[in-house]
């Protein structure tokens, strides 16, 4: 496709360049690392829904489901049961901690095809458990590679990406993590009304296609310019920084990938320097951003929207189809977030999506209390059901443009190259320790904290959304190496950039940002 562009931020360089069939096949490719988390993420709730899976692997929670004078707040309450939906992700945790340094010493692409293989294997151990335990390393391998997926595919993205489409790029990550859940929604629809072991089975055993489409998708992708830089083939990088951008000049930000390379090689353990005050601001916003987008609650509607139905009073069949409703509304808000998160900037999608589902949560939690209280029993009606399956869209739509791609997004883009890939992997890491909790802690705080668990999650909706406000400076078509020129001129983080790495006086920073 033709079409120049030029990046309009003060302080930092523009590039010319064209947007490249390539970048587009690639980037498209490349985003296929969404799937497997996706699958994973939507599979899960709905698997634990099946009467057969219960009965095979947890009778105690099939028992209590089936009991009628049960708390509706407390129905579905088991560690053991929970434990199957988290592990996946400390095992993910663990694993993307190593991914960091094969993202940097091998390339971005052996990262994602290690993530889909160890996946492939997982999903080979799930569909044909015979017992808690083949269940239980299934669910480990495959949270292996979604930490190897999730470490090193917003890094490619972000990197790949023409710096004024960098947003919309880099959201076909979660544009795949959201079809990936949808799909695994419907399948789970389906395979629920087969009789016997088979429905699980399937749903858990497709995770193999994902998986090969990811290992396929990065034996054909071409490394980033900046990763082949990072790993000595220079020539090769200009080749493919050229085809990328569609001309042959592209010596500028060819400098700033060289230059950016050449101070990255000055550092050689960037897991200690990332302690060093000059790396705060990125530390701590990779720390806070996967943090608070747990925090939202978004997993308690991914993995238990069709619990949290049935808690509503729905059938076991209705419950997944709401499921299946707000997924497919997630994947088409997630495009808002495509198609605006360039032009009108990552704090304006944060800011107005927090407000939306700060609103929608505490309607639900209002809604929730009025008609179960505190003692968790009674009956809702067919209208009030649906106002609140309203709700929870409204929810789902905010989160959708707001923190949900941005949450993969915004970290991926704001560390210098020799910190990259360790933020990264602590982006993951944060965000998979805190994915664990809600997703083990949910049904217990469901139980004991009743409708109280939405305004939990209200209240820090509120303090994420005052925090990006005050420390979130702007990102958009800033070139991911020229960074550090952002964080200089933020009013608060300026004071831990040194001079030098940016190259210009703070306060000429302080005036052009203005
Ligand atoms: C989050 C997941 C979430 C998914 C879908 C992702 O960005 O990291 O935790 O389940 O979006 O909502």
């Amino acid at each position: 496709m033709a079409g120049g562009f030029v990046s309009q931020t003060p302080g930092v360089r523009n590039y010319n360049y064209k947007l490249t069939p390539k970048v587009f096949v690639t980037c498209f490719i490349g985003a296929f690392g969404g799937l497997i988390f996706g699958y994973d993420l939507g599979i899960s709730g709905g698997v634990t829904q099946m009467e057969p899976f219960l009965e095979e692997f947890f009778p105690d929670v099939h028992r209590k489901m089936k009991s009628a004078h049960q708390n509706e707040y407390c129905r579905f309450d088991s560690q053991l049961l929970t434990l199957f939906t988290s592990s996946l992700y400390l095992a993910a945790l663990v694993s993307s901690l190593f991914a960091s340094t094969i993202t940097r010493v091998f390339g971005r692409k052996w990262s994602m095809f290690l993530g889909g293989f160890t996946f492939f294997v997982g999903s080979a151990f799930n569909g044909f458990a015979q017992n808690i335990a083949m269940l239980l390393i299934g669910r480990i391998l495959l949270g292996f590679g979604v930490g190897f997926a999730n470490q090193s595919v917003p890094v490619y993205l972000s990197e790949m990406a023409p710096p004024n489409l960098r947003g919309a790029f880099n959201n076909g990550f979660q544009v795949a993590i959201i079809f990936g859940i949808v799909v695994a929604t419907i399948i789970n629809y389906f395979t629920a009304q087969l009789k016997g072991n088979i429905g699980w089975r399937i749903s858990l055993g497709l995770a193999c296609v994902p998986a090969m489409m990811i290992m396929i998708g990065a034996l054909i992708l071409p490394d980033t310019p900046n990763s082949l830089i990072e790993r000595g083939f220079t020539d090769k990088a200009k080749q493919m920084l050229q085809s990328i951008r569609g001309t042959n000049e592209v010596d500028e930000e060819f400098q700033d990938l060289t230059d950016a390379s050449e101070e990255s090689k000055q550092v050689k353990h960037p897991w200690k320097n990332i302690l060093l005050p000059r790396y705060r601001p990125q530390l701590i916003i990779t720390c806070f951003i996967p943090f608070f987008q747990q925090l939202t609650g978004i997993n308690v509607i991914t993995f238990y929207a069709p619990v949290l139905f049935q808690t509503l009073g729905f059938g076991s069949k209705a419950s997944l189809l709401s499921a299946m409703v707000t997924g497919i509304i997630e994947l088409l808000c997630t495009f808002v977030s495509v198609f605006t998160v360039d032009r009108f900037g990552r704090r304006v999608l944060f800011l107005q999506g927090g407000i939306q589902m700060l609103i929608s949560q505490i309607a639900i939690g209002v809604m929730i209390g009025v008609k179960f209280g505190t003692v968790g029993t009674g009956n809702i009606g067919k209208t009030d059901a649906n106002l609140i399956v309203a709700l929870i869209c409204i929810y789902v739509a905010g989160f959708a443009w707001s923190w949900g791609p941005l949450g993969w997004l915004v970290p991926s883009e704001i560390s210098p190259l020799e910190i990259r890939s360790a933020a990264q992997a602590i982006n993951v890491a944060v965000n998979m320790f805190f994915t664990f909790l809600v997703a083990q802690l949910f049904l217990t705080m469901l139980c004991h904290m009743k409708f109280g668990l939405f305004f939990f999650f209200a209240v820090f909706v509120f303090i994420m959304t005052i925090f990006i406000y005050l420390m979130l400076p702007e990102t958009k078509n800033v070139p991911i190496e020229e960074m550090n020129r952002v964080w200089k001129a933020h009013w608060f983080w300026g004071r831990f950039i040194p001079d030098e790495a940016v190259g210009v006086s703070a306060a000429e920073m302080q005036q052009k940002s203005v």
